[in-house]
């Protein structure tokens, strides 16, 4: 056995020496071993910065181009823009096998990939990875840290996706190998906000322009309308409206999943159901933004001015007091729900918790909701003759349209909770049946376990 020399080290050069370089140097810094795989080199001028002080004895700095010599891993973190220039000037210096890493994100210019190609070079020695992880958290990285950083590693040779994978764990991360099918979708995901978020605010969008042409017809048809309370008196309804039908929205798919699968055994999901579950969270937080504009703008104007419609000799009806308690009941445990979204607070729960929250909390916000709104406006709804105010244009109360959906929506969830039910009262009677007669339980059994699980 021969020791482990220097020159058998893996030779990982980093070419780059901006705030992702130094973020790789903390990483290398904190988890390297004297007797490590790896000879991490960077390239010169690599400047101590601010926020991380790296110990430049630790890692090795080179000349560059001759650093390039005998590395067997490349990391690129130059602007995606040099890219091509890089390898017209460098690519002949590398040796046969050397596997290129592309850690940049290109915004409209071409990364690794394209740039192989643009110049005719056909190898696949090539890997996706790191691009994914901020440098200011790598820089920040400390051993205290409770999480891992994670970075998706993705290329078109298990050669070197291994390889990565391998540096990428030594390094500190949490490697998730994604097949190159998917290579689209970490192209550039540090300069993409994220087609959840993307296709969330459409949704939102799409929502507040509905009730704001809605809100605008009706009242405009009010008498004495001034086109002025648009900007708060009414908007304030357009808030309103978008959020409760977001939450409504947001909760939709996965009762609806719950229900089929129930009802229909089905073992595959409709992709639009999917859809709608990867984007919840993001109509989740971002109904509960308008929810929030919709409290702050009505506290501000309340008073005898606007709302005397409330208010009868200094005092409001019971419901209208009703209205105002579940309207605090219910913006108190959304903005628990949102909370507990945060990744920081949600990776802290244990399985219990995240079902309490995401199931009872979220529910009770949602129809506590709605009995603010209907407290406020049922009364509006049945009254003849129609309020000129109300019905305004002939045009049904924003009330009783933005209770629409999340009526709809509470009818599928109490739909599917009697049918959960049911499923569980016939479970208990033919199992009792089967344990009286000894017979063994039958694969109907498992079918129902699975839907108790998700009640
Ligand atoms: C501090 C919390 C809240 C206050 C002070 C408040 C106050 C009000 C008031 C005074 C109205 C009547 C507005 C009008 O007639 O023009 C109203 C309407 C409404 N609120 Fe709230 N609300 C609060 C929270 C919520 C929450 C949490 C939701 C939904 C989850 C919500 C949804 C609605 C809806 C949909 C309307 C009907 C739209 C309209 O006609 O104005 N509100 N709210």
């Amino acid at each position: 056995m021969t020791n482990v020399t220097f020159q058998e080290k893996t030779k990982v050069v980093v070419v780059g020496t901006g705030d992702k370089a130094h973020g790789l140097a903390r990483m290398y810094e904190l988890h390297s071993k004297k007797d490590g795989h790896y000879k991490l080199v960077f390239t010169e001028p690599m400047p101590t910065k601010m926020i991380d002080s790296f110990d430049s004895d630790h890692v090795t700095i080179e000349h560059f181009p001759e650093c390039l010599a005998n590395a067997d891993i490349v990391v690129i973190l130059i602007p995606s823009y040099a890219m091509e220039s890089f390898l017209i000037q460098n690519y002949t210096l590398l040796k046969e096998g050397c596997v290129l890493v592309d850690a940049t994100n290109p915004t409209g210019t071409k990364d690794l990939r394209d740039t192989l190609a643009a110049l005719n070079i056909k190898s696949d020695d090539w890997v996706k990875a790191f691009n994914d992880t901020g440098a200011i958290q790598e820089m920040q990285s400390s051993l205290k840290d409770k999480m891992k950083l994670t970075t998706s590693v993705c290329g078109p040779s298990d050669r070197c996706v291994k390889e990565i994978v391998a540096l990428a764990k030594f390094l500190g991360y949490s490697p998730t190998v994604i097949p190159i099918d998917q290579y689209e979708s970490l192209q550039s995901s540090q300069d993409s906000i994220g087609w959840e978020w993307i296709h969330g605010t459409t949704v939102m969008i799409l929502l507040f322009a509905l009730s704001f042409t809605y809100v605008t017809v009706q009242v405009s048809g009010r008498p004495n309308f001034q086109w002025y309370t648009l900007l708060a008196r009414h908007s304030s309804k357009m808030f309103a409206w978008t959020a409760v039908w977001g939450f409504a929205l947001s909760l939709l798919p996965g009762t609806t999943i719950r229900l089929l699968k129930q009802a229909t055994y089905m073992d595959t999901t409709p992709r639009f159901l999917i859809w709608g579950c990867s984007i919840r969270k993001h109509v989740g937080l971002l109904s509960l933004y308008f929810v929030l504009l919709h409290a702050c703008m009505m506290l501000l104007i309340f008073g005898g001015e606007y709302f005397g419609f409330l208010i009868d000799d200094g005092y409001m009806a019971w419901n209208d007091e009703a209205s105002m308690l579940t309207a605090v009941l219910s913006l108190s445990l959304f903005i628990i729900t949102g909370i507990a979204s945060l990744p920081s607070v949600g990776h802290e729960m244990n399985k219990a918790q995240f079902m309490l929250v995401f199931g009872p909390v979220v529910w009770s916000a949602l129809t506590l909701g709605l009995m603010h709104v209907m407290f406020l406006g049922v009364p509006s709804w049945t009254e003849t003759p129609r309020s000129r105010y109300s019905w305004a244009r002939g045009m049904p109360p924003v009330t009783l349209m933005a209770s629409v959906l999340p009526l709809l929506v509470m009818f599928i969830k109490t739909v599917q909770v009697c049918h959960a039910s049911s499923l569980k009262v016939k479970n208990y009677v033919v199992s009792r049946r089967h344990q009286v007669s000894s017979i063994h339980a039958s694969d109907h059994l498992f079918v129902i376990d699975e839907v108790e699980e998700g009640v």
